[in-house]
């Protein structure tokens, strides 16, 4: 018996469908109801003074998902989202120098894309490196290569978005700390699958998000510094809680707070704060490596099947290297996948990628085979 599936109770989606979507939107714990009433309860009756308990939330809840990145309390904030977490750390970089090359690879999620090349206007230098010729693993040769001397920052994914490839933080990390470049992790893919630990990384700063494999819903982006970078950045994009004063309303020259408290801005999304904690402390409770052990043992699963029917499968092949998705291709993918939803079977379609399919720990052996003899009917015009 699986001990992880005595959590499935904990996520009322469970009994209604097969839920494969954990990529995109994971299920929602059933305490998320109890922390949103804590939340209104305490609006309802303090008011005002609510606050006192909302704003220390930033760096709280921070505090529960450094447990589960490997970071020092205090190094991590929340957000509302990546893009405008990117900013902030944008913002504190100069791209008028001589260091002012950026570069990623064609596997990054668009909207990073997008901040990053929109960079060009204040004279950044983008530089898109192509993937591995497999088209769905980044090309570590030529991405180690792009970064020289004039990188100051290489924004890149630990898996990506399309194809669950897991790319080699450590080796692009040596590679830019060797030429004094940042490296920035996008961790949206993996945190909560796959186990991360930013210390030992060494990692100058990691982004991501709530709503994935953390099961946090929305709203509730997060950014780790690394601590004695901290007070060496002034980032551009701030706000009254960047100040290390902010109750004293100064309207002279910013004077940061000394803490991971200057990337925060303006107030924050208290709603997200709050439904994010409950999936956090399952997968606290858990462990990463327990649960990336199980997501291992159901994707090599569902890859046997998906072959044994004629499937393309758009996910490196060694288990080590992806990530908790399978892609899988066919004719008709795109329509299959709709029909896939339909019948309960709640999975996503990427273009150029296909059907995506990712169980978490909540999942059981028997939807695995479920959903692939679905699809297999489908194609057989069942
Ligand atoms: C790797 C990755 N980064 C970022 C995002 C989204 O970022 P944001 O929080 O800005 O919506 C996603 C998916 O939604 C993603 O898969």
């Amino acid at each position: 018996m699986d001990d992880l599936l005595r959590w499935r109770e904990e996520f009322p989606i469970l009994s209604r469908c097969v839920y494969m979507i954990s990529n995109s939107l994971g299920a929602m714990p059933r305490g998320v109801y109890e922390k949103l009433k804590e939340f209104a309860d305490l609006w309802a009756t303090e008011g005002v003074v609510a606050w006192e308990k909302w704003v220390p939330l930033v760096t709280e809840t921070g505090d529960v998902l450094a447990e589960i990145l490997g970071a020092p309390r205090g190094t991590i904030i929340l957000h509302q989202n990546v893009a405008a977490l990117l900013a902030i750390v944008g913002s504190a970089l100069d791209f008028s120098g001589g260091k002012r090359k950026i570069v990623y690879t064609a596997g990054e999620f668009p909207s990073c894309h997008y901040y990053w090349k929109a960079q060009e206007r204040l004279g950044a230098k983008v530089e898109v490196v192509p993937l591995a010729k497999d088209g769905v693993s980044a090309d570590m040769e030529r991405l180690l290569q792009a970064i020289d001397e004039r990188t100051l920052i290489v924004p890149t994914s630990l898996v990506l978005f399309r194809s669950a490839a897991i790319v080699d933080a450590k080796a692009i990390i040596e590679k830019a700390h060797r030429v004094g470049a940042y490296v920035l992790l996008d961790a949206y893919q993996a945190t909560g699958t796959i186990p991360l630990d930013v210390t030992k990384l060494g990692v100058d700063f990691v982004v991501g998000g709530s709503v994935k494999w953390l099961c946090g819903g929305p709203g509730a982006g997060y950014l780790y510094v690394r601590p004695d970078l901290i007070s060496r950045l002034e980032p551009a994009a701030c706000g009254w809680f960047s100040h290390r004063k902010p109750f004293d309303f100064s309207l002279d020259a910013i004077d940061y707070a000394p803490s991971i408290w200057r990337f925060v801005g303006g107030s924050p999304n208290v709603p997200g704060l709050y439904s994010a904690r409950s999936g956090y402390e399952i997968i606290r409770k858990i462990g990463v490596e327990k649960i990336r052990a199980k997501s291992k043992q159901q994707i090599a699963r569902l890859v046997e099947r998906a072959r044994e029917i004629g499937l393309t499968v758009n996910t490196p092949t060694d288990p080590e290297k992806r990530g908790g998705t399978i892609t899988v291709d066919f004719q008709g993918s795109d329509a299959a996948c709709k029909e896939l939803i339909k019948r309960k079977f709640i999975v996503d379609y990427r273009p150029k990628a296909g059907i995506r399919i990712s169980p978490h720990f909540y999942n059981t052996d028997e939807e695995c085979d479920a959903i692939m003899d679905e699809i297999k009917k489908i194609r057989s015009g069942k």
